[in-house]
């Protein structure tokens, strides 16, 4: 079979089947060209509310199917392969959030949404990449806890000084080994490309960009700037679907090391398999972590529109 008849009998079954396929950015252009979506955490997330679909199958990472059944509870949600989680998700648990807010009392717990379910029950507002700074500005509260990602956290920081943001030691391992050496090299062969990061990053990275900003993001910003060379930030498929949608333009990646294994486990193959209930897993979350989980990312849409 070629990936072409392949990614056919997909869109034939997922509509016999009434399955609405759902990507993260960070999956391969096979999957895209399957998907009814395709977006970054927040974005996903929205969809996942508001589909009709009976099934989903959430291509992406543990964290991101998760959000999607405790949206959607009703829904058979579906992760391809079941070995992709997300590491930083697995840095903090509710028994170490229980522990921060008890040195902490009556401070909100904001978490990152590359989170577990588990630790969502006991947070109290969720935030994406590209909601976060919006969030928390409009919270009412000036001082906060935040986990786990404390380069996300000082990105926000910077944009909104007024608030006061307690954070614990984390963050994505894919994006953190970027350096900012790899910037100065990176400009040095491509001085008039424009450096666009994720605010995973190191502030050090960060701090040399031209644009810091979510997957969706950076896509966006890269397709409408009149700029021609530009050198990326974020996991390298980024750079790929880029170079795909605008080929007039050149795309660099700032390291060739910017790759989440996990984000490359789901395979086309995968998607097919979980369509025909051969491989895959749903996604089953007992009704109290639904219920407690949906209050964090309720807030977030509410609070980030
Ligand atoms: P986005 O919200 O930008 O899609 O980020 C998700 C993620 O896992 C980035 O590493
Ligand atoms: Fe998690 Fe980082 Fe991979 Fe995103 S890139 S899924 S934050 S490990």
């Amino acid at each position: 079979m070629t990936v072409k008849e392949l990614q056919n009998e997909i869109l034939r079954i997922k509509k016999e089947k009434d399955v609405c396929i759902l990507a993260h950015a960070y999956q391969s252009h096979e999957i895209w060209e399957v998907a009814d979506y395709v977006g970054d955490s927040y974005g996903l997330s929205l969809k996942a509310k508001e589909t009709k679909n009976k099934n989903v199958i959430m291509c992406g990472v543990r964290f991101m199917a998760e959000t999607c059944k405790i949206l959607s509870p009703d829904k058979k949600v579906y992760l391809p392969n079941s070995d992709a989680g997300c590491p930083m998700a697995e840095q903090f648990t509710k028994e170490d959030a229980l522990q921060l807010k008890k040195q902490y009392p009556g401070l909100p717990l904001v978490a990152y949404i590359n989170t577990s379910a588990e630790l969502k029950t006991v947070t109290e507002v969720v935030v994406t990449s590209s909601s976060a700074v919006k969030i928390i500005q409009n919270m009412d509260e000036q001082e906060m806890l935040f986990v786990p990602d404390c380069n996300l956290g000082s990105w926000i920081s910077q944009k909104l000084p007024d608030k006061k943001l307690h954070m614990i030691k984390g963050g994505c391992p894919t994006h953190m080994r970027i350096t900012g050496h790899d910037v100065e090299e990176a400009k040095a062969i491509h001085p008039d490309a424009l450096v666009l990061v994720h605010p995973e990053c190191l502030p050090e990275v960060t701090a040399m960009s031209d644009y810091i900003g979510s997957t969706t993001d950076i896509m966006k910003f890269a397709k409408e700037s009149d700029a021609k060379e530009f050198i990326i930030g974020t996991e390298n498929s980024i750079k790929e679907h880029l170079q795909f949608e605008c080929p007039e333009k050149m795309f660099y990646p700032l390291s060739k090391t910017t790759v989440c294994m996990n984000m490359k486990l789901t395979t086309l193959m995968d998607v097919y398999n979980t369509l025909m209930l051969r491989s895959g897993e749903e996604i089953i979350l007992d009704p109290t972590t639904i219920y407690d989980a949906r209050k964090c990312i309720d807030n977030m849409i509410k609070l980030g529109g």
